[in-house]
């Protein structure tokens, strides 16, 4: 499937670790204002891929492409500025801060100015409304005062969403952002998603297929590094090759978990 108006586009992407080719020729646009899942089974290659996307890692081989610029041999932080932002599988909070900290210090990194050594009561305020606003807009204003180490698995998340608003992106990369959430904070999670504007686009990393055909328009499948499957979720869903990498056809069961 190609984008009309794609926001990223990802070709012949290549990754090799020594001898393991982690990433496999992906070629892939993503479309401005996208909802867009990529999934795959474990070891698929998708951190991997978001890792080279946004710029952590060099890919072996290929081109990215950013807002029709080539951002290949551009820096993760440079990227970043850029609006291209993804969050970890695993939590990149600084725990011993508060709530609050971490996300103004996103804001105030976000801002590409210097740290100063001086104080500046005005700019710290601002950063600090700033940091308010998106704790309110990520549902974690009330805990603001509260140390990330006593915040539950969810509650970081949504700091970590917080954070990554705070960068202004156009793209968003959200690696297994459920992973570990009860219910209610992925119900919480994938309705904060569903509220972010067009201006953002979104691609993300989920095992819970309920999140992913909730929030996707358009779903790609990694195998082995390799793109097997890419286009709306009716079609992914019933794609032999997919049923394949994820269950094997013993199972007699689709995606969806329904006996076939
Ligand atoms: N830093 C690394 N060095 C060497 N091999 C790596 C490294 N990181 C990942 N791999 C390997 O690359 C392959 C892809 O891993 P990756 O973590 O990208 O998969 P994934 O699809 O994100 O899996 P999961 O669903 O378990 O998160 C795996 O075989 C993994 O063992
Ligand atoms: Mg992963």
């Amino acid at each position: 499937m190609t984008a009309t108006d794609p926001i990223l586009q990802l070709e012949d992407l290549t990754l090799r670790y020594g001898s393991l080719t982690a990433v496999d020729s992906v070629t892939l646009d993503v479309e401005r204002g996208a909802r867009h899942a990529l999934i795959g089974p474990n070891g698929a290659g998708k951190s991997s891929l978001f890792s080279v996307i946004a710029g952590r890692i060099r890919a072996t081989h290929g081109t990215i492409r950013l807002d029709g610029h080539d951002i290949t041999r551009v820096g993760e932080a440079r990227r970043s500025r850029l609006g291209l932002v993804r969050t970890f599988q695993h939590s990149s909070l600084f725990l011993g801060m508060s709530v609050l900290d971490n996300v103004r210090v996103a804001v105030e990194r976000s801002t590409g100015s210097p740290i100063r050594p001086w104080p500046s009561p005005r700019r710290d305020r601002r950063l600090r409304e700033r940091a308010m606003e998106l704790l309110e807009t990520t549902g974690l204003a009330d805990r603001h005062a509260a140390l990330c180490g006593a915040l539950s698995h969810g509650e970081r998340r949504q700091a970590e969403v917080a954070m990554v608003l705070a960068c202004d992106p156009s793209l968003i990369l959200f690696d297994e952002p459920t992973a570990g959430m009860s219910a209610a904070e992925t119900n919480l999670f994938a309705g904060l998603v569903e509220s972010l504007p067009r201006s953002m686009s979104v691609v993300v990393v989920e095992h819970d297929l309920d999140v992913v055909f909730r929030l996707a328009e358009r779903v790609s499948v990694l195998a082995s590094g390799a793109l097997i499957a890419d286009g709306d979720p009716e079609t992914v869903r019933n794609d032999d090759a997919v049923q394949e990498a994820y269950l094997g056809r013993s199972h007699g069961t689709d995606l969806f978990g329904v006996a076939s």
